[in-house]
């Protein structure tokens, strides 16, 4: 009688065969960080997603359990779980996207740059991960402060030799899923139809808002203007308020990670006019990285487009945005080449 462990590995092995003979189309997608509060339901998200044909759910705790429960679910991705440091090649090999949201989240009274000290050395030590096992996959970063831990990876890729500036993408699908909420709630529409472009980076007055391109065009007062721009920007220091010491945003991350893992995916596929805000190297400013609208392909960002026409208020927010950015990213390039 063969266990239920041999005949779900004889059974795994018989639809990863039909796969690679050109059956369902399918990408091998790792999640790192996957028994966190953002990766659980993250995994759950892209178990549903009908791109994915495996899923590697990798955590330094609890993965047999999340992976046990989220196979269960009757959809086509192959589930695997890996469990601490000596499993991460074998969580990364063969993978096509790698989304990383492991480390720690903030608690109220911290900015997202009080996760430095920790977080930049779990992206660094992941990192050096996907350039030994899949340095040809797309990265989705997640763990903050994102506007330095973007040119952490950088610098650990660029050491392996491995760098490719459009594989490379921090996650700030938030900040827009965010905006187009609350400048729905103010025009009495539904959020699907609205798509603010968030431009800048992801922490405080780094996240610049571009009402005055919202799509469909429509028109604020200025007392709107500061009380849209105000709420994105502190959207997530909301959630943490209000979650009063147990973490940051976790569902409606999720949510926002599985809809720009799916973009990436889409892209990936080969789909056209596939568009999302991004954090990125970029020359859209004179700074290295930059938040800007991507168009996601074969290759990643393919194509990163200019901010467009600014108004007097965007305008000042950009020069208070690049300030601070500059320095996020003077920091996470300085951790890797002290
Ligand atoms: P969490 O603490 O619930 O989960 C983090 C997970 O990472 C844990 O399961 C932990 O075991 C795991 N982990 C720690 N070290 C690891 C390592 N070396 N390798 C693999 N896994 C490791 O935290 P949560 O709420 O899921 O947040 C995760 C990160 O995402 C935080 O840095 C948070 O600030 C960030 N975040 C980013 C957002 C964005 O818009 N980009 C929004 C919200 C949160």
């Amino acid at each position: 009688q063969p266990s239920s462990t041999q005949m779900e590995g004889s059974s795994l092995l018989r639809r990863e065969n039909c796969r690679a003979k050109g059956g369902a189309p399918g990408f091998k997608v790792a999640i790192l960080g996957a028994a966190g509060g953002i990766g659980q339901p993250l995994a759950l998200l892209m178990k549903m997603n009908p791109l994915v044909s495996v899923l590697h759910l990798y955590d330094v705790v609890n993965t047999p359990g999340v992976t046990a429960d989220i196979s269960h679910m009757d959809t086509g991705a192959v589930v695997r779980g890996f469990l601490g440091q000596p499993q991460l090649e074998s969580a990364l090999t063969g993978m096509d996207l790698v989304i990383i949201p492991a480390g720690i989240p903030r608690k109220p009274g911290m900015t997202r740059d009080d996760l430095f000290k920790i977080n930049a050395g779990i992206v660094q030590t992941l990192c050096e991960g996907v350039a030994k096992y899949c340095p040809h996959a797309i990265v989705n970063l997640i763990s903050n402060p994102v506007n330095s831990t973007v040119p952490i990876a950088a610098e650990v890729f660029k050491k392996a030799g491995t760098y490719d500036p459009k594989r490379l993408l921090g996650v700030t699908t938030l900040d827009v899923v965010r905006a187009n909420t609350f400048v729905a709630e103010v025009l009495g529409v539904n959020p699907k139809d609205v798509n603010v472009p968030v431009v800048g980076g992801h922490a405080g007055v780094t996240i610049l808002p571009l009402l005055s391109q919202v799509n469909p065009p429509c028109s604020f007062t200025p007392d709107e203007i500061s009380y849209l721009t105000d709420r994105i920007q502190n959207g997530g220091t909301e959630v943490v308020e209000a979650k009063a010491g147990t973490g940051s945003a976790t569902l409606s991350m999720a949510f926002a990670a599985a809809k720009f893992a799916d973009a990436c995916l889409r892209g990936l596929h080969g789909d056209a006019g596939i568009i999302e805000c991004s954090f990125v190297a970029s020359q859209v400013t004179e700074l290295p990285f930059f938040a800007a609208k991507v168009r996601l392909g074969r290759g990643g960002a393919e194509e990163i487009f200019p901010l467009g026409p600014l108004n007097e208020f965007e305008r000042v927010g950009l020069e208070k945005a690049k300030k601070e950015l500059a320095g996020s990213i003077e920091k996470g390039v300085s951790f890797i080449r002290k």
